[in-house]
């Protein structure tokens, strides 16, 4: 510091300059001592470009004496993961930590004691969560609670008058004076994923990337993306380019894994009638697209190289179906978990842990294609684009990106499917939750 002052005083020799350099000298100590300024880190969570560590302030968590409690997450994966973030945004927004919710680990939608609950904690790590949100938003456990009897319950209106408005104003007032004493707010009526949408589709990303499997899960997620990655190496005879790799980089660091395509097709009956149902609605022929249409536009992919291994994340009543293993071309080798021998990974779990191993999957694969107007694929697509951003890709829809995305139901260039990432910058969920073919790129 001494010597820098020298050096512009040198030059500068009046006193207004030594001033000034004094002025400078401080700047330059505070941003040496103090890198980050506290309350600043909060900016990440607004700033796109967000990086996966966590906020270290306490100064802008969340309260840890407040509550909320909401009702049972239900039906499928993508839903509950839907309802899972917004009952955190609306703790968020109520300053509270949200009790972790009860999940369901079977796919009902009308049988109510059918539905399973599962422990938050039996899919996704609590300690880890709170650690990459922290300052965001944050989950306790009910053991947390002081007093048991000082429940506020919250009744969620429903039916056409009750608007987002109404429904915005409900959680402000709620935030508020002697509603605000109360430890325990209790929100009953309706499930989360119904409930009206207040928050911008970052947040909801920045809470998904939150969520990470534990660690028996991850593990099978591994085993799957390890076995899809090996049949990779048999077929394409790769096995010894691939071990010399290794032996020459110790590490494995550099060492990139057989690229692999998952496809999450959905083609089965009541999807079919369902999307034919949305089509005509919907005045449009881009939903529901056949395993011809499929199988053609993947094919027509730009830029990949084959041969390439296809995984296809098909619900489990098509797994005994081998029709969609038929009439694929040649350098595109189709899989799904019974071929790849994996089934008996999935069967070992529940509906919603086998759903999440094939999410993970998905997440993963090198290439993936959904349809735009599913809400698995659409999640997929947003937290793959998350992870283009915070690998600071600048062009994401661009020619040679990693993990890109496609919808097959929309055509792209020459026959092949439409490049797909998330609009990051959507006000709303709304528009990717129940399927556009109003896609990124
Ligand atoms: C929550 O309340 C605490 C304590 O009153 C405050 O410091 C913090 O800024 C609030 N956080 C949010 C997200 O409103
Ligand atoms: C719990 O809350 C109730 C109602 O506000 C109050 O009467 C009671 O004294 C509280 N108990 C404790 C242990 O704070
Ligand atoms: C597939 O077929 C086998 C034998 O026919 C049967 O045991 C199994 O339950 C079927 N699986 C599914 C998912 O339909
Ligand atoms: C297999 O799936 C095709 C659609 O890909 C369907 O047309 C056919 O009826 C299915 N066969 C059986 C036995 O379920
Ligand atoms: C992305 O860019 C930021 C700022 O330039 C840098 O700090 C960070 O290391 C980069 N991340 C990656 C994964 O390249």
């Amino acid at each position: 510091m001494e010597v820098l002052s020298k050096l512009l005083a040198g030059t500068l020799n009046s006193i207004t300059s030594k001033c000034l350099v004094l002025f400078v000298t401080v700047l330059i100590l505070r941003a040496l001592l103090f890198p980050s300024i506290p309350g600043f880190g909060g900016i990440e969570w607004n700033n796109i470009v967000y990086i996966r560590t966590p906020i270290l302030n306490s100064d802008i968590g969340i309260r840890q004496d407040k509550f909320l409690v909401v009702p049972q997450l239900v039906w499928g994966l993508n839903n509950q993961k839907i309802a899972f973030a917004r009952a955190c945004l609306t703790a968020r927004m109520l300053n509270r930590t949200l009790l972790m919710p009860s999940l369901s680990a079977s796919l009902f939608y009308k049988e109510i004691d059918l539905l399973q609950p599962i422990s938050f904690e039996k899919i996704f790590q609590f300690e880890k969560f709170n650690t990459l949100c922290h300052g965001f938003v944050r989950l306790g456990r009910h053991s947390d609670v002081l007093n048991r009897t000082e429940v506020l319950e919250m009744e969620k209106g429903s039916g056409r008058r009750w608007t987002v408005e109404r429904d915005l104003s409900q959680l402000k007032e709620y935030s508020r004076g002697s509603f605000d004493d109360y430890e325990v707010i209790r929100i009953v009526g309706k499930n989360p994923f119904l409930w009206h949408d207040h928050w911008p589709v970052k947040d909801y990303a920045n809470v998904f990337e939150c969520l990470d499997l534990t660690e028996e899960i991850a593990k099978e997620a591994d085993r799957v993306v390890s076995r899809i990655r090996a049949v990779g190496r048999e077929i394409t005879g790769n096995t010894e380019a691939v071990e010399v790799h290794n032996r020459m980089t110790n590490d494995g660091s550099s060492f990139q894994p057989l690229p692999f395509v998952a496809v999450h097709m959905r083609i089965e009956i009541d999807w079919m009638i369902h999307c034919k149902n949305l089509e005509r609605r919907l005045n449009t022929n881009q939903i529901c697209s056949g395993k011809k249409e499929i199988v053609e536009r993947v094919k027509n992919i730009a830029g990949l190289k084959t041969p390439v291994v296809v995984y296809l994340a098909v619900a489990d009543k098509l797994l005994n179906n081998s029709s969609i293993l038929d009439g694929w071309e040649e350098g595109f080798l189709p899989f799904e978990k019974k071929k790849l021998g994996v089934d008996g990974i999935y069967k070992k779990y529940p509906y919603l842990i086998q759903s999440a191993i094939d999410y993970e999957v998905c997440l993963r694969a090198d290439t993936f294609v959904g349809n735009s107007f599913s809400t698995f694929s659409s999640l997929i697509v947003l937290e793959r684009t998350q992870k283009m951003i915070r690998m600071n890709a600048t062009n994401l829809c661009g020619e040679n990106v990693r993990w890109p995305s496609y919808a097959y139901n929309i055509p792209g260039e020459s026959n092949g499917p439409m490049r797909w990432v998330t609009n990051m910058a959507e006000s709303n969920l709304l528009s990717i939750s129940y399927g556009t073919n109003h896609i990124s790129c």
